[in-house]
């Protein structure tokens, strides 16, 4: 008999009927209650076994973290907390979990301890809902694309060019293991070139998807970036998702308003159909909070911060307007900007997007107009010639979610800009062609999907939205 997701049986429906379902027991109470879960659900499926009727030594392996087989017949369940329950006829050991070396208990355990158990921590309730929550924004991020006009493109992973001038860059060699390159004191020489090119791993898919944009009309490429800046916050990874739009034919306003109908619809798609997860994601966060002081619990609950998305409007300032406001502000009665906002032109410390989204407009921002000085080489310089078309969104929480901009589309402007901040023209003597050969006004933004994810599941720590975090510390996986 075909084998069932557990979340399909849960219903009063199926009493009755003789089912077939595989998953990994999380508790075995009194040699009759076995909880199983498949991953399909945070619930799991109670089993009752009639212990008299199996072998003893079948029973001593159903232990937490078994894979096993059951099959039986759906009844109502006299249990609290469930419809249906079933009645084990048949019960099949896949692979046992010794107790004394499984890691993952029924009891709690510690987000760091967890992290070190990178490969089992999915078999927890918490990371399993998160990563459904992960898969499900994937997919929303792909339908809304698909349903809006967009190409899914495919940057290159590995590539020449630095597209953020920010040089925070890994580098790509090729190393012969039989015959490396050695440096005079015999050691591996790691700048070795890839194939005699110097290559890094890309930073972003943007200049590619420029190039994308401008035969294609509307593309988005989602897939790893990567950044080599040794930051230990709960924002940063070392290696991150993000998903790029690039439009032919829009402007900053354009993109500004693509941004936000994305970030709507995509967290809508969500509260539709994670309700599930996202009620008990949002009860471990309460759970969470209990344990904080009053004033730095959150107001909303996590659905409720979610539809405050949905449902209302992103507040948009230019730059200057923000700096203004931190300058008049004090963050609170005690302490002052630990970076203080004295000038205009200095560039926003996470202290100062958190201060203007979650104490001064208490909603999503996008600050857009950045100073030119700040920003990349790509950005389109603005009439005032000192501040470019960039925008930036950030997030209560969060700090800065999406990064983007207009692109620079006269030549001569942006060989100008490319020659004043002493980068090689050469290098992006292809990028340069878009701006030759039937160049036109267009942009893009970058969101980092990880921050959304975090988001959307509330939890505090970036390393536990992504399956196998890559940190300076931790690339063990
Ligand atoms: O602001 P960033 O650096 O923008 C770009 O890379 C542009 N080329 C995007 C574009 O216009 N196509 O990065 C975009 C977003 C950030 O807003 C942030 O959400 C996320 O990527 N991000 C990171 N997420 C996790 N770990 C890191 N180290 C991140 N660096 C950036
Ligand atoms: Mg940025």
């Amino acid at each position: 008999m075909e084998a069932y997701r557990i979340i399909d049986l849960l219903h009063r429906d199926w009493i009755g009927k003789e089912v077939v379902v595989n998953g990994w027991v999380r508790t075995f109470r009194s040699n009759r209650f076995i909880a199983l879960n498949d991953g399909s659900s945070q619930r799991s499926i109670q089993c009752v076994v009639d212990f008299e009727a199996f072998d003893d030594n079948l029973l001593r392996q159903i232990t937490t973290g078994a894979a096993v087989r059951v099959s039986g017949t759906v009844v109502e369940s006299m249990g609290r907390g469930q419809d249906v329950e079933i009645q084990v006829r048949d019960l099949f050991l896949h692979g046992g979990a010794d107790p004394e070396r499984y890691p993952i208990q029924p009891k709690k355990h510690s987000m760091e301890f967890l992290r070190e158990q990178a490969h089992l921590r999915v078999r927890t309730n918490t990371f399993a809902a998160v990563m459904r929550v992960r898969s499900a924004l994937a997919f929303a991020i792909h339908k809304y694309f698909r349903e809006n006009g967009f190409y899914y493109f495919h940057a290159p992973i590995i590539t020449g060019s630095d597209a953020e001038g920010a040089g925070e860059m890994f580098r790509v060699t090729t190393l012969d293991p039989k015959d490396p390159p050695l440096t005079e004191a015999n050691e591996v020489d790691y700048t070795e070139d890839f194939f005699g090119k110097e290559t890094n791993l890309t930073v972003s898919g943007q200049l590619e998807a420029e190039a994308y944009a401008m035969a294609l009309g509307k593309v988005y490429t989602f897939g790893p970036t990567f950044r080599a800046e040794n930051s230990n916050t709960s924002r940063h990874l070392a290696e991150f998702w993000m998903i790029e739009p690039e439009m032919a034919f829009h402007d900053l306003k354009d993109n500004m308003d693509l941004a936000e109908d994305f970030i709507k619809n995509i967290l809508r798609y969500i509260l539709e159909n994670c309700e599930e997860d996202l009620l008990f994601l949002e009860k471990r966060l309460l759970d969470e909070e209990k344990t904080r002081p009053q004033a730095e619990r959150s107001e909303l609950s996590l659905i409720e911060k979610l539809k405050f998305v949905t449902d209302n409007e992103f507040k948009r300032i230019p730059y200057t307007e923000a700096i203004d406001i931190l300058r008049n502000s004090k963050p609170n009665k005690k302490k002052k900007f630990q970076f203080p906002v004295n000038e205009w032109g200095v560039d926003l410390q996470s202290e100062h997007e958190r201060y203007l989204v979650e104490k001064h407009f208490k909603c999503p921002v996008i600050l857009f107009d950045y100073p030119a000085r700040i920003k990349a080489f790509y950005m389109r310089l603005n009439d005032d010639g000192k501040t470019v078309g960039a925008m930036d969104i950030l997030f209560p929480g969060i700090g800065e979610i999406v990064g983007g901009s207009q692109r620079e589309e006269r030549l001569d402007v942006l060989e100008k800009r490319i020659a004043e901040m002493g980068i090689d023209e050469k290098e992006l003597w292809w990028y340069l062609d878009l701006r030759r050969f039937g160049s036109a006004v267009h942009s893009g933004f970058g969101l980092g999907f990880e921050r959304l994810v975090q988001f959307a599941t509330g939890m505090g720590n970036i390393r536990d939205v992504i399956p196998f975090p890559r940190t300076p510390q931790n690339a063990e996986f």
